[in-house]
């Protein structure tokens, strides 16, 4: 039985006829029929049992702002918005697919939480997002790596079905079952990648420990990877299991005999946080970027 936004969809003519899609082999060119070709490359939308789990996977709810990149039938923010209630943006370069979503969208009554524009997904403004959805040929996820690396928020969760940004590791990855994908590209499954976007941290840190002495922190960064050392009185250390997730930042800090958590959040040149001295002794730090 079908559920209401289910039926809802299928009335407005997404049926499982159009539920075709890219292959799941990663970053092979998907077969695509000649019928769904574009000029900015192929529409084939995500099924439906793909949408709920790419929605999951990004943890949606209502505090979020989901943007689609190359958003074809809208099915993805739409879905977002009506079950979830987010708000959402999805760009296309197809414009009747552009129209076809903003008209799905007001008769589903969520037009005032979600638009959609004709643009390229290159010049989109992805600033506002919490949440990012792809389903883009891998030379396009190549190309928009650095975009969203540089222009999305730390903590933004992006999430890709079957294509990841190579150089860029993800976070998480999960592969299930769709037999609805096998008809045309062979492999009746789905990948999703997920990425958290990191703040940007590399570089000199002052860090001062309430009552227990200042470093000088030397970060350094690889998207969410992160190495580093610190050095005071008593001389430099590397970072112990540095972690970076969004803007959360942590790692031990060997002082002496003991290895002391630091767990901080980040906030433009400032970071805040506490340290675990043990037996109970919780003491706060925080850290500057070192002015050049
Ligand atoms: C594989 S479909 C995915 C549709 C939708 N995101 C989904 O998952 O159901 C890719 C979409 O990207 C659009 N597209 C391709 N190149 C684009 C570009 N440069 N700018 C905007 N949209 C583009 C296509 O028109 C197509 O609708």
């Amino acid at each position: 039985m079908k559920s209401g936004w289910q039926s809802a969809v299928v009335a407005m003519g997404v049926s499982m006829s159009m539920l075709l899609t890219c292959p799941a082999a990663a970053q092979k060119q998907p077969y695509v029929p000649p019928e769904y070709e574009r000029e900015g490359g192929p529409y084939v939308p995500t099924p439906n049992v793909v949408v709920d789990r790419m929605l999951g996977m990004a943890n949606v709810g209502a505090n979020d702002h989901v943007i689609d990149l190359g958003s074809g039938d809208g099915i993805i923010v739409i879905t977002a918005a009506y079950r979830l209630k987010s708000s959402g943006y999805g760009v296309d370069i197809d414009e009747e697919l552009v129209r076809l979503s903003n008209q799905r969208a007001k008769s589903l009554g969520i037009n005032e939480r979600v638009l959609f524009e004709a643009k390229d997904i290159f010049k989109a403004d992805v600033s506002k997002a919490t949440v990012v959805t792809l389903y883009l040929l891998p030379e396009f996820m190549q190309r928009l790596r650095s975009k969203l690396y540089a222009e999305l928020k730390p903590g933004t969760r992006i999430v890709s079905h079957d294509y990841h940004f190579e150089e860029w590791m993800h976070d998480d990855e999960v592969t299930f079952d769709v037999p609805e994908k096998e008809f045309i590209s062979g492999v009746p499954s789905a990948t999703l990648y997920l990425w958290i976007v990191p703040a940007k941290i590399g570089g000199a840190w002052r860090l001062q420990v309430d009552g227990n002495g200042e470093y000088d922190l030397a970060l350094q960064q690889r998207y969410q990877r992160l190495m580093g050392s610190a050095e005071g009185r008593g001389g430099k250390v590397s970072l112990l299991e540095p972690k970076l997730s969004g803007a959360e930042v942590s790692f031990l800090l060997p002082l002496g005999v003991h290895q002391r958590r630091f767990t901080g959040r980040v906030s433009g040149d400032r970071i805040e946080g506490t340290a675990d001295f043990g037996g109970g002794k919780i003491v706060r730090w925080h850290a500057t970027r070192s002015k050049s």
